[in-house]
């Protein structure tokens, strides 16, 4: 047994009454010791540091339909926020599959979902790339899924935690991937990729404007912080009104961000594969939040409608409420869209 006494360690120190650092926000990380704290932050129209809020959850619900005994396959899992609202609905006998490729939250959220009481035989997580249901399902089921849920791209904890690099906000490494372990950071993307292919990049993935002008200015250059890329672009867009190049900087985080996780070609194979993972009836929703997205959503649901592969496909895309876009800023851009596998 070691009897060494468990060392100290100081609270971080802030000055003035907020925390403004993520990492000064302790008591946001820990909503089971601080729930006042944390429903105040909710309240205010702000999703707490280290968590993420579902978006579209009643939507969602409603078009999956999930139901006692269903396989479920919830491909971004995240905070758990949506799974934490279709695990009890599956109750007897369903059970739902958490896919996501972020090495570094995955465990913290089948811990939550394991406090909740979700054990093994309900939940299981899995560290992997959506692009691979098709394996984990092969792996893990005798039978096709019932309900497939995907919301795209990154959550709050990763957007929020400067350490991991997509953060415009604070000064963090120029990292970017969702499985550090993995790839290529954009740090190193940045310094490899040729001005011709980053523009590219800067139209396909964000619709950027300024993309010929950005592209040059940025592509080879070696960036090792968020901060110096954030002060590279507005350096590079002198003339223009400072709500403009704000505009400019989100958008090239998110190019970068797609760029460096092929976010895509992962999407693309997660299309693909869809309908052989869902049985006869079973309903997938799709949770996007830009126009490259979106469109790829939208063509392979027509096509599979038109191919007979789906039943019955959403006309419409689903946006959130105006009561939900002011209690959840980042659910403004979110598009959802719908599918029924066909019956035969
Ligand atoms: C918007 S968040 C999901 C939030 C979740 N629905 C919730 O309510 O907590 C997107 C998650 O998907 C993961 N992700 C993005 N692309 C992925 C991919 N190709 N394969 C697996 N996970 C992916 C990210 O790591 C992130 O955790």
């Amino acid at each position: 047994m070691n009897d060494a006494p468990v060392p100290h360690r100081r609270r971080p120190r802030y000055s003035g009454k907020n925390p403004r650092r993520f990492e000064q926000k302790y008591k946001e990380q820990a909503p089971a010791l601080y729930p006042e704290e944390v429903q105040k932050i909710l309240n205010s129209g702000k999703t707490p540091a280290g968590a993420h809020r579902p978006i579209l959850v009643a939507e969602i619900l409603q078009v999956l339909r999930p139901s006692p005994g269903d396989l479920v396959v919830d491909c971004t899992l995240g905070y758990g926020g949506h799974s934490r609202e279709i695990l009890p609905l599956l109750h007897p006998g369903g059970r739902l599959l958490g896919l996501d490729a972020d090495p570094i939250e995955l465990p913290r959220t089948e811990a939550r979902l394991r406090e909740a009481g979700f054990g093994p035989e309900t939940f299981s997580a899995h560290r992997c790339n959506f692009a691979g249901i098709a394996a984990v399902l092969a792996r893990e089921s005798p039978r096709p899924a019932d309900v497939i849920l995907a919301d795209l791209g990154v959550s709050s904890m990763q957007l929020d935690n400067p350490a991991r690099g997509f953060s415009l906000k604070h000064n963090g490494p120029l990292d970017m991937r969702m499985n550090p372990n993995k790839g290529q950071s954009a740090s190193v993307f940045l310094s490899q990729v040729g001005a011709e292919k980053f523009q590219e990049i800067l139209e396909e993935n964000a619709d950027e404007p300024h993309a010929l002008l950005l592209s040059k200015a940025l592509a080879g250059k070696r960036c090792a912080g968020t901060r110096e890329l954030v002060q590279l672009i507005q350096a590079a867009l002198p003339n223009r009104p400072a709500e403009e190049r704000e505009l400019s900087v989100r958008r090239v985080f998110q190019a970068l961000r797609i760029a460096v996780n092929e976010e895509f070609g992962a999407l693309d194979t997660l299309l693909k594969h869809l309908p052989q993972c869902l049985g006869a009836g079973g309903r997938v929703a799709i949770l996007s939040f830009h126009s490259g997205e979106d469109r790829r959503v939208k063509k392979a649901f027509e096509a599979g409608l038109q191919a007979g592969v789906y039943g019955e496909i959403s006309l419409e895309i689903i946006k959130a409420g105006e009561e939900e876009r002011r209690a959840n800023p980042r659910s403004k851009s979110a598009k959802l869209r719908w599918a029924r596998r066909s019956d035969c």
